[in-house]
């Protein structure tokens, strides 16, 4: 809130009348009944039973900033995309959030962070809803509900349970890289400043000769990887639940505006079905010796909202936003949430959400949608019908040239993905705890696991938790094994 003006305008009703009393309701004599009449009270009342919207079903906790997003090298070769054309800025808007806590749930929980971005670019909302993860629990999005709700609470207690947790994960064991990632010291952020962003699925793009790429996106932090151990975690969800928010809005609002580099992993088209891994399971990464980092650009974020609820709440990210140049995978997760998150919005804030200030494009909007609640802007088109000789709009078939897509035949079946050459559940996480993690990190690791098993964790399930981090790794299994059977 800025410092209070000299002459403050008068308070006026929600037309634009100016009201009578902030104070007081209209009563028959100062001790007598309140009269119906007195319609700037029932205003008050009705507007307040009305104030909150549904938080969102997942990263419901979050914290939100807008930004500008500059190219820094050229990659016009891999994607003819306008934002990512040499020299181009785009304005955007990031938020950052955990998955598994309701709107009031601290900051310093162990959990995935979201890191949700959306460029308003010259041809419509780019949306990319990505984690400071590169990978996810599972890769079917028949298994994302049932993964959640091991995470949320449980339904006769109302209490979040680790029991369930360790349950689903261990009968999922396509969760093991991603708990491997959850449990060491990623697992809490220090600040959202102070974290990576992934894509984390993998995307298309399309350059201005039609030659397709399959691509990962990583956001790497200018300020530095730092994180929090269990102890500091656990200490300063008490102490101050909203460190994280609190963290970001001072940082900007002192001119410490933060940033993210981009970079991304290129493939080539025709490496997908040969590559040692799966290139389209969200489970792995792509070796970075594999598929090197290419630098692309640099996000900064430099506004704080000036009103939460409005530009964050509100703020409605959507995988399905992508732009010419930019296109899906076979990622099933990926196809999955493209359904999922307009629908979502449609439910919790409204059918003509992408009216809202943070969802608006900056681009001009020449959509044949019309009508349904709360809708303010109005239709520019010449008849709501088309085609029509009234003015259009007509369909851009010129800038898409070829569609962002992939030759696909076979039957109808439901099977997980086909195997590639190195494909197994337990692999990449084994690597990252013997060739990436240094003793110290080894330690919190099997510290943070016991923990987490210590704590309500039921014995068959203890004892198939056990087997799956031997499955990652031996050695981290039988230290974990020493310390949560006593020894
Ligand atoms: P590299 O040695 O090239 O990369 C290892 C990467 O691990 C680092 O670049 C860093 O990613 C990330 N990392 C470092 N410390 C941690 C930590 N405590 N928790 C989580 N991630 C950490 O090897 P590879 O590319 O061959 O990957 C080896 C393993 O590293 C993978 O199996 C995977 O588990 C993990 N990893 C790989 C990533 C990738 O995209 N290739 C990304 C992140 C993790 P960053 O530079 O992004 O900070
Ligand atoms: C939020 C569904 C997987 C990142 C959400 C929301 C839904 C959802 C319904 C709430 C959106 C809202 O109310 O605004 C799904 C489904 C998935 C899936 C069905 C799998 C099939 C993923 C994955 C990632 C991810 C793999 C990351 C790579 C996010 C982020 C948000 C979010 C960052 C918060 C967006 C914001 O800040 O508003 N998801 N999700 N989700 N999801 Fe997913």
């Amino acid at each position: 809130m800025t410092q209070a003006p000299q002459q403050v305008p008068y308070t006026t009703n929600n037309a634009g009348i100016p009201v009578e009393s902030d104070e007081h309701s209209l009563t028959v004599g100062a001790d007598g009944p309140i009269l119906l009449q007195d319609h700037y009270l029932i205003e008050k009342m009705a507007q307040f039973n009305r104030e909150r919207v549904p938080e969102r079903v997942v990263h419901a906790k979050g914290s939100g900033a807008y930004g500008t997003f500059e190219v820094t090298n050229d990659v016009s070769q891999f994607t003819k995309a306008d934002l990512f054309q040499p020299g181009k800025r785009t304005e955007m808007l990031a938020r950052f959030s955990t998955v598994a806590g309701e709107l009031g749930s601290p900051d310093t929980w162990r959990d995935p962070r979201g890191f949700a971005l959306k460029f308003y670019t010259e041809y419509g909302n780019y949306d990319l809803v990505g984690n400071n993860t590169p990978v996810f629990f599972v890769r079917d999005p028949q298994k994302f509900q049932d993964f959640i709700r091991s995470q949320k609470r449980r339904p006769d207690n109302g209490l979040r349970d680790n029991d369930m947790q360790w349950d689903f994960w261990t009968l999922s064991p396509e969760s093991a890289h991603m708990v491997t990632w959850l449990m060491g010291d990623r697992g809490i952020p220090k600040t959202y400043r102070n974290m990576n962003g992934y894509s984390s699925h993998t995307y298309m793009w399309v350059n201005g000769g039609g030659e397709r790429f399959w691509v990962k996106y990583h956001m790497k932090t200018d300020q530095g990887i730092a994180f929090l151990t269990q102890e500091e975690g656990d200490h300063l969800a008490g102490a101050d639940a909203d460190l994280h928010r609190r963290d970001l809005f001072r940082a900007i609002e002192t001119g410490d505006h933060p940033s993210w580099t981009m970079y991304v992993q290129v493939m080539p088209f025709d490496d997908a079905p040969d590559y040692r891994f799966n290139p389209f399971d969200l489970t792995k990464v792509w070796p970075h010796g594999d598929y090197p980092l290419i630098e692309v650009g640099r996000m900064t974020l430099h506004k704080n909202p000036d009103d939460y609820f409005v530009h964050i709440e509100q703020a409605a990210f959507e995988p399905s936003n992508m732009v010419p140049g930019i296109g899906p995978s076979p990622d099933k997760m990926l196809l999955g949430r493209l359904f999922s998150y307009p629908d979502t919005h449609r439910y919790r804030i409204g059918p003509n959400y992408a009216q809202l200030p943070p969802n608006r494009p900056h681009s001009q909007v020449h959509s044949y949608a019309k009508d349904g609640p709360m809708r303010y802007e109005a239709a520019r088109t010449g008849a709501p019908y088309a085609p029509n000789s009234y003015g259009g709009p007509d369909a851009d078939t010129e800038r898409y040239g070829d569609i962002a897509g992939w030759r696909t035949a076979g039957e109808m079946v439901r099977e997980a993905y086909k195997l590639h050459r190195e494909d197994d559940d337990f692999g990449q996480p084994g690597t990252m705890v013997r060739q990436v993690l240094d003793d110290a990190a080894r330690d919190r690791l099997v510290s943070n696991v016991s923990g987490h098993l210590l704590n309500g964790v039921t014995r068959p399930v203890v004892d198939r938790a056990l087997q799956y981090w031997r499955n990652i790794d031996k050695d981290i299994g039988d230290r974990i094994a020493h310390n949560v059977n006593g020894g």
